[in-house]
């Protein structure tokens, strides 16, 4: 297959810009509700069938979140719980029988602990096996911070049960590892002590019917050493230079094959993968595309990024927020960024950091979680005015137009939106129908 990996380049994102009301998120309420109050949440998504399709069980909604337990209830230590909150991520999930945001039941972890490989549960997806009545595969990130940084794409795998009263799951007893980030196709701990590999998101590509896994990575070689040549800057205006310190982003979106027929056994072992050129790379722009998931629709092929103000790099700035590219030619590209500057839908500067870990669904219904807030009238840069979301944003609509992309709806607090029943007993050959 030709692969070919486009470039988000300097010129690009030199056209990002906050507060545009078409690539911009609500301001959100001050009394925004809390889904639970002894949990906190962030990352999240919807059970899914491997085409990409938000799917409902027996009826029922359901969402896994990354999550934290609170250790006090009376919220006094609540910024220092949410800040160090990585350290004690875990995978768990809600469901509702609306799917409105109003009705999600938290219903514990997803992991049994034996499946753990190191300490920490962190992004990934939950997908219905095609061709299974009820297996279901968690796709996660295997983390640990020491002797090394350390980060796994994984898969454990369970069965989903659900009656009148609720969901349930069984099995997610064991882990097996994926990939690891390979020195080649992506820096490795050695090249890059802050080398980011996570987020696992297989999906069945329908023009050739094989299934891929996209993931955050960053390009090989030695952190800082890169040269930022004519490919990462673009069209650079006139008298513009590079500033110093750019080559401290070297953010890319991974991609692996896996093996004919491993699928249908339910085998993701490392044999059964293999790695190939990453489809965008942002080399002398930004640091982290984290969380990269693909939509396919009226022949474009949409590849959604996460991305953070902090991990830009040599002075270049935008949002929080999800970014996007768009292939005409099916999912190897060439990528041209969205909107010309890459941006999808950013924080408003009133409130820079209200939202993040967006993700777009094939109907344009975006998903995220609440950060922080500025309380009214005060500083949005000082943590101490801020209230703690661990909880889930208002659900957005955005429209896709070719290369184009607008903010149309705003709908509920963690509103979901389902495209397909799943169908027990589901046929191998089931195909997407949106
Ligand atoms: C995105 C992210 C993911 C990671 C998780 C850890 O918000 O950074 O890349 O899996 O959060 O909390």
């Amino acid at each position: 297959m030709t692969s070919y990996t486009s470039r988000w380049t300097i010129a690009d994102a030199l056209k990002v810009h906050a507060d545009d009301p078409t690539t911009t998120m609500p301001v959100i309420d001050q009394d925004f509700p809390t889904m639970d109050e002894a949990v906190m949440i962030w990352d999240t998504g919807a059970l899914r069938n491997i085409h990409g399709q938000t799917v409902t069980f027996k009826g029922w909604h359901v969402i896994w979140s990354l999550a934290v337990d609170k250790i006090d209830l009376s919220d006094a230590d609540i910024y220092d719980e949410w800040h160090s909150r990585n350290d004690r991520a875990y995978i768990g999930y809600w469901f509702s029988k609306t799917g409105s945001g109003d009705d999600w039941q938290w219903g514990g972890r997803l992991l049994k602990t034996t499946a753990d490989l190191r300490p920490h549960e962190w992004s990934g997806g939950l997908v219905m096996r095609e061709g299974t009545g009820n297996v279901v595969d968690m796709f996660y990130t295997s983390e640990a911070d020491s002797p090394v940084n350390q980060s796994v794409p994984s898969v454990s795998s369970g069965q989903i049960y659900a009656d009148a009263n609720g969901v349930w799951f069984d099995g997610f007893e064991t882990t097996t590892e994926m990939f690891s980030a390979d020195g080649v196709h992506n820096a490795n701990a050695q090249q890059d002590e802050y080398f980011d590999f996570r987020d696992p998101h297989p999906f069945m590509n329908p023009d050739d019917g094989r299934i891929y896994c996209l993931y955050e990575s960053n390009v090989p070689g030695m952190r800082g050493a890169f040269t930022i040549g004519s490919e990462e800057q673009g069209v650079l205006p006139p008298g513009f230079s590079v500033s110093a310190g750019a080559q401290y982003g070297a953010a890319s979106i991974g991609i692996a094959v896996l093996d004919d027929g491993a699928y249908k056994r339910g085998d993701f072992s490392r044999d059964q993968w293999t790695q190939l050129d990453p489809l965008v790379t942002a080399l002398g722009v930004n640091d982290q595309m984290e969380r990269p998931h693909v939509v396919f629709k009226d022949n474009y092929t949409y590849l959604f990024t996460i991305s953070h103000h902090s991990t830009y790099s040599g002075g270049l700035s935008g949002p929080d927020g999800v970014y996007g590219f768009v292939s005409e030619t099916g999912l190897f590209g060439p990528y041209k960024p969205l909107n010309s500057s890459g941006l999808v839908l950013g924080n408003p500067s009133a409130a820079p950091y209200e939202t993040y870990s967006h993700f777009v669904d094939p109907d344009g219904y975006v998903q995220a979680f609440i950060d922080t807030l500025p309380a009214p009238g005060n500083d949005p840069n000082n943590p101490q005015t801020f209230r703690i979301g661990g909880t889930l944003a208002p659900t957005v609509k955005i429209s896709l137009e070719g290369d184009r992309t607008f903010l149309s709806e705003v709908h509920g607090y963690g509103q979901i939106y389902a495209q397909a029943a799943w169908p027990v007993g589901a046929a191998w050959d089931h195909r997407p129908t949106v």
